[in-house]
């Protein structure tokens, strides 16, 4: 078994204190067979919340690992993880299919550190400010289609289009419609891959990723090696620091798209289906897009930043479908932090962005009910950013 902290004999303050005493560890119930295959299948992604952590901001699962659920912890650790001693520590499969030199599978602080700064540039406000125009344009070429097609299935559409924008606006890479409309099915193969167990099988889903990220490697690599790469943009910087033939360009060009593409497909699809149920907040949201972004107008940084209303709806999306459901990490040394039992070196451990938001004070008695107002009242404006 894993190491792991000991459990708190009795609670020592309430959940969501934010003082600097121990908080109780929750001892999780093992999971039954049901529960078990649900995960596999993920069918109930926020069961760590749910089952594991029922309210409390602490919990051991019956496997040894420690979930946070508690703000405090959370917002002390995570900015000096690499400091106080834990690292990354998801799945195999995920560090297979997204590869060694990955931003997201490397346990080395300092390569960290220079990959994070390199795609972090696309991030920054002035980047934002340069892709807006295309983006605008991407988002107006692909609804024109689907108004030209009448009914379309709007999760597969997002897909394409959002993957048109990481390639093409993102990373500045120039690819034809063909290669977008190709791609986009190859990466959500690549997708479909992420998988708790590796399956043996040739025809398993893993296996399928792992095909799939042969053809994206081979097509991401054509453009590293291409004189038209657009000088400046993020993929040139990784050319000039490592190479074009480096796997430390195609594992981070993967890790972007992969960052960037069902992550976002999942909130816009998400925010339609809340809106589709919500009419009273559709018209809200509507209106709100009329004033601040009228049909013709150009987007910018404070229009964005203007869509109040829009913004508490994506908010609602994000706590109520967790997208990402926790950050799994290992503690490399033994852990003093403030609120937790002493943590043992080797324990492995992982946020539940779930179970945060499940105590979150400005949520109460309607943790299930999508409402975008809670957002629009000072007194919760700090807990929606952390969404
Ligand atoms: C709703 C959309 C999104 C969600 C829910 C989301 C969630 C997350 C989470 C939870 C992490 C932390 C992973 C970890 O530390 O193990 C992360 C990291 C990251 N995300 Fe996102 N993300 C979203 C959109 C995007 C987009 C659009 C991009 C870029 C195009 C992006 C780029 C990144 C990068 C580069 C990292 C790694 C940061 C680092 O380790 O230093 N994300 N994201």
């Amino acid at each position: 078994m894993s190491a792991r902290p000991p459990t708190s004999s009795a609670a020592q303050g309430p959940a969501g204190d934010a003082s600097n005493e121990k908080q109780p560890v929750r001892e999780a119930p093992k999971l039954n067979p049901l529960q078990i295959l649900g995960q596999l299948f993920d069918t109930n992604p926020n069961w760590i919340a749910t089952e594991s952590l029922e309210g409390c901001p602490f919990a051991h699962s019956s496997n040894g690992t420690l979930y946070i659920a508690d703000a405090p912890t959370v917002k002390q650790w995570m900015p000096q993880e690499w400091q106080l001693g834990t690292v990354t520590n998801w799945p195999n499969t995920i560090g297979r299919l997204l590869g060694a030199e990955a931003l997201a599978v490397t346990r080395d602080a300092q390569k960290h550190g220079v990959l994070r700064e390199v795609l972090q540039l696309m991030l920054q406000d002035g980047q934002v400010e340069r892709m807006l125009p295309g983006i605008q344009a991407t988002v107006e070429r692909y609804m024109a289609e689907w108004a030209k097609k009448g009914r379309v299935t709007f999760y597969d559409e997002a897909l394409t289009m959002v993957f048109d924008v990481l390639i093409n606006q993102a990373m500045q890479l120039n690819w034809s419609d063909d290669d977008i409309k190709k791609y986009a099915g190859i990466f959500e193969t690549w997708n479909q891959g992420f998988t708790v167990v590796a399956g043996p099988l040739p025809w398993s889903r893993f296996n399928g990723g792992m095909r799939a990220r042969k053809e994206l490697i081979a097509r991401l690599r054509q453009s590293l090696n291409d004189s038209a790469l657009t000088p400046g943009s993020m993929p040139a910087k990784l050319r000039d620091a490592y190479g074009a033939d480096s796997d430390v360009c195609t594992d981070n060009l993967i890790m972007v798209v992969f960052a960037g593409f069902e992550t976002t497909c999942s909130l816009v699809t998400g925010l339609l289906w809340h809106l589709s149920r919500n009419s009273d907040a559709l018209q809200k949201l509507r209106a709100e897009q009329g004033q601040v972004a009228p049909v013709g107008a150009a987007l910018t940084l404070a229009s964005l930043g203007a869509m109040r209303y829009t913004q508490g709806a994506m908010g609602e999306v994000l706590r109520l479908s967790q997208i990402v459901s926790g950050v799994p990490r290992q503690a490399t040394k033994a852990l003093d932090l403030p609120r937790v039992p002493a943590i043992p070196s080797g324990c492995p451990l992982s946020v539940s962005w779930g179970g945060m938001s499940l105590q979150d004070p400005a949520v109460k008695g309607e943790e299930k009910v999508f409402r975008p107002e809670r957002w629009m009242e000072p007194a919760n404006a700090a807990s929606l950013a952390d969404y």
